[in-house]
């Protein structure tokens, strides 16, 4: 599967920027392919539309706002958040044409976040567990590119036997490699999964960020996975601290998406600062994005392709890939695959 070229992932929301990045006005992003543009409405709250002027197809994330509109660099028409034009200065016409209208999209803001939805949603913005409970403080960690397919960075978050090699110089260890066992449950839409896991402490003696001395600690872990590229792990440790991480995914390309991470935590910025719980996990996600953007853009769901192999431990992995490809199937898709003849089709052969 290519992410761009599966349309059915375009209905489900995606977070594209923090909010407070509009404060100064339209900004631009890229999903899936589709330049955006977003601005706020008179109220405040975020719209999305595509980038666009269906004039004469000037960038309108180069304009202005007025009074909730997105104004056009080029010659000034208006459009509000439902893609019609509000006005258009060249005409004495009170109402511009109904042609005159640009493609909006479903915008929503949510902790702290714009989202989007660039066709009708089949799944609401996921709830978050610990948002907004009492004593939980949200830290936002990062926004910015990564050179990997979606798919992967969500495989990724639920593979624990990687913990021993990609992070053994911060929470893994090399000479323990058999992955901790996990519990699976699914549901419509994703699955939860338990597993505890003992981690040593080797990054938290440099940087701080669990009050311990130990040399190893057990992260009891709970994770959800949201279909198709956001994961929450809600981490305890035997202190009482709860770090929960929400990662999201948002396709910019076949070969790359948009980071977005932040987390909740039952302590307060003067146990640790929030500039501490940054640089903890900016070092573990540093470590996963030097293997991950070594692999390739597609990510096969039909596993019956024997274009990778797996083992017991893929299993998340597994269970995403079947759930995607199920969902694709509903809606009358098939999976999109590199051409042969391409040099990225690798087909493993197995022993009869
Ligand atoms: Fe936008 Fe002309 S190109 S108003
Ligand atoms: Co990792």
């Amino acid at each position: 599967m290519f992410q761009t070229q599966q349309p059915v992932l375009k209905k489900f929301y995606y977070p594209v920027m923090p909010a407070s990045m509009l404060a100064e006005g339209p900004r631009s992003v890229t999903m899936f392919g589709e330049p955006v543009v977003l601005w706020l409405d008179e109220a405040g709250r975020p719209s999305a539309a595509v980038d666009r002027c269906c004039h004469r197809t000037a960038k309108l994330s180069k304009g202005t706002v007025n009074r909730g509109s997105i104004v056009c660099p080029y010659h000034g028409w208006q459009f509000d958040g439902t893609g019609k034009c509000t006005y258009f200065p060249q005409s004495e016409l009170e109402n511009p044409p109904k042609v005159y209208k640009i493609k909006a999209y479903h915008c929503e803001e949510r902790y702290g976040h714009v989202w989007v939805a660039l066709d009708d949603p089949i799944a609401d913005i996921p709830a978050f567990k610990r948002a907004g409970e009492p004593g939980f403080r949200q830290i936002e960690e990062f926004y910015h590119p990564i050179g990997c397919s979606a798919l992967r960075l969500m495989e990724n978050s639920f593979d624990n036997a990687h913990i021993a090699f990609v992070h053994h110089n911060t929470f893994g260890e090399n000479t323990d490699p058999v992955p901790a066992e996990m519990n699976i449950v699914p549901f419509d839409g994703g699955f939860d999964m338990y597993a505890e896991i003992r981690v040593t402490n080797k990054l938290n003696n440099v940087v701080k960020v669990i009050d311990t001395e130990e040399t190893e600690t057990v992260r009891r872990t709970h994770s959800r996975w949201f279909m198709p590229f956001i994961r929450q792990t809600d981490i305890t440790y035997p202190t009482g601290l709860v770090h929960s991480i929400v990662t999201c995914a948002t396709p910019i390309d076949d070969e790359s998406c948009m980071l977005t991470q932040f987390v909740f935590r039952n302590d307060t910025e003067a146990d640790v600062p929030a500039e501490k719980v940054i640089a903890f996990d900016k070092a573990v996600v540093d470590e996963d994005m030097a293997v991950l953007e070594s692999t390739e853009a597609n990510v096969p769901l039909d596993l019956k392709l024997r274009m990778e192999t797996h083992m017991h431990s893929d299993k998340p992995g597994i269970l995403m890939r079947e759930m995607l490809l199920d969902l694709l199937e509903r809606y009358g898709e098939r999976e999109v695959l590199p051409q042969f003849g391409t040099p990225q089709v690798y087909k493993i052969e197995l022993k009869k």
